[in-house]
């Protein structure tokens, strides 16, 4: 991942809760489970989700279970407790100064900072499992960050998220 997209996401934590129309189509994509699981993001976290949908639905794909998983992918980064800055500012960190974050690392919040956003694939995917989500979505969640493009709707879905 590079510095730029790096950035990108730190500017990401600025923008705005989806609107009452975006949650209505956000609603008709995901189960009720499902849509609990979306409902714990931070606002932030809900528009970049919204908004890597909107990316996949343009690439042409209207299958509902990528669709799901658009909406759900960063999942894992719901009810850290941590803000999303302090998450950005943990992986900017790690890629300017990874000495300097070392030492950070052996204090709390920085140091969960970037175990949230390590494992956050990973525990999405538990998640999206346990909200009765298809294996299908659990397996996209679990490779969206770093899992081989090899499933053209995984390409898709990275590349929206990197977008
Ligand atoms: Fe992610
Ligand atoms: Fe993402």
């Amino acid at each position: 991942m590079s510095v730029a997209h790096r950035i990108r996401q730190f500017f990401r934590a600025l923008r705005p809760a989806p609107t009452e129309a975006e949650r209505i189509a956000v609603r008709a994509v995901l189960t009720p489970p499902q849509y609990a699981l979306f409902a714990r993001l931070a606002v932030a976290d809900q528009r970049h989700a919204v908004e890597v949908y909107r990316r996949v639905l343009a690439g042409g794909v209207a299958d509902r279970e990528v669709l799901q998983a658009a909406l759900l992918h960063d999942v894992g980064k719901a009810g850290s407790g941590l803000r999303l800055w302090q998450r950005v500012a943990a992986v900017l960190l790690d890629a300017w100064a990874p000495g300097f974050l070392a030492r950070l690392k052996a204090r709390g919040p920085w140091r969960r900072a970037f175990r949230v956003y390590v494992r956050h694939p990973e525990r999405g995917a538990r998640l999206a499992r346990l909200a009765g989500s298809s294996e299908r979505v659990v397996t996209l969640i679990a490779a969206h960050q770093n899992g081989a493009a090899g499933d053209p709707a995984l390409a898709l879905l990275r590349q929206a998220d990197d977008a």
